[in-house]
């Protein structure tokens, strides 16, 4: 298609004249012409600089497969399928349904708004059309329960290698698995799993991850505002959403591939050092009883080690509760 062939060429940050765009990929300059308008009603700006030629000055940041594969470098799993919508109810249930009807693992389901998007423990996740990535990736990893459970936490570690990649500034991680900045919620992760009931294994895993990229408070209910924040908010100007999805992506293909092969060191060092509860107290949270306790590290399988009132040295699964820093969120304090 002309319109793709133009694109692809402009793409280059180079400005280019028509006559050279028309003998470079043997269009005629009338369809080079009606290619740069089809081009610029989707949003994309191509300046005609007189004497010149064409410049490709902004691309739409929108989430679709043509935008986010142009920033997608080589991936070993994640990714290599990609189902991009506009709109759709969560991501989570459209992968869920992709992995029960025989999807190809890896497959990454990416939406622009989400109509019922879903938080642990049976939460809404406010996800507001143009703001945020909505993001799910699907696996079929044939493994043991067990064996899955830091799949979270690795997802955590890699939102903050994409943030830090893209951004240049490396969110913190409140346990279990929140990445955080400015002291507030930036991204939320939800992981589901279906189970074989004889072998223990799990044939569907679904890694969901929900990153505010452009929110400002007025686009959170009053409740969510006072926790969550934005990459727009902490850093004080835009990002590009497909940029940072193929950066998410291709994180999330290594931290697959950690995950499926056992090799999880590197991840567990980075969660140690981007936990921002680690040797402060914390408030364990359960069914409605808080306790104060104090975080003293992340064992081998991503739980929190603590110590109580008593002294006693516990282990925390994350099922279990939910936890808040002493002065709020996550303590107050800033990352
Ligand atoms: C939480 O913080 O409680 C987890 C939120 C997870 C939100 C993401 S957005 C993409 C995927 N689809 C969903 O419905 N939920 C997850």
């Amino acid at each position: 298609m002309s319109r793709e062939k133009v694109l692809s060429y402009l793409r280059s940050g180079e400005t280019v004249s028509g006559e050279e765009l028309s003998r470079a990929l043997g269009l005629s300059r009338t369809a080079v012409w009606k290619a740069v308008e089809s081009l610029r009603r989707e949003g994309y700006v191509v300046e005609a600089r007189p004497g010149l030629g064409y410049h490709l000055a902004q691309i739409p940041d929108a989430l679709t497969e043509r935008e986010i594969r142009a920033f997608l470098g080589p991936v070993r799993t994640v990714g290599r399928e990609l189902a991009c919508f506009d709109e759709i109810d969560s991501t989570n249930n459209y992968a869920k349904k992709l992995g029960y009807e025989g999807g190809r693992s890896g497959t990454v389901v990416v939406a622009n708004c989400q109509t019922a998007g879903r938080g642990r423990v049976d939460r809404v996740f406010q996800s507001p059309r143009d703001k945020g990535i909505y993001l799910s990736v699907m696996l079929r990893p044939r493994l043991p329960t067990a064996r899955l459970l830091p799949a979270t936490a690795l997802a955590g570690v890699a939102v903050c290698d994409a943030v830090e990649r893209v951004c240049g500034v490396r969110p913190g991680l409140k346990w279990p698995n929140d990445p955080v900045l400015g002291g507030r919620k930036l991204c939320g992760i939800l992981t589901e799993a279906s189970l074989e009931g004889e072998s223990g294994a799990v044939p569907v895993l679904v890694v969901g991850i929900g990153l505010n990229v452009s929110q400002t408070p007025e686009d959170f209910t009053p409740d969510v505002a006072r926790t969550a924040t934005s990459l727009l908010q902490e850093l004080g100007r835009p990002v590009s959403r497909p940029q940072l999805a193929a950066a998410l992506i291709e994180a999330m293909d290594k931290a697959c591939s950690a995950l499926l092969d056992q090799r999880m060191e590197s991840y567990l060092d980075a969660f140690r050092r981007d936990c921002v509860n680690l040797g402060r107290e914390i408030q364990l949270i359960n069914q409605g009883n808080a306790e104060i306790v104090t975080a003293l590290d992340i064992d081998e399988q991503f739980h929190l080690l603590v110590r109580d009132a008593a002294g006693q040295e516990r282990t925390i699964w994350s099922g279990e509760v939910s936890i808040r820093g002493i002065g709020g969120y996550t303590d107050g304090g800033r990352i």
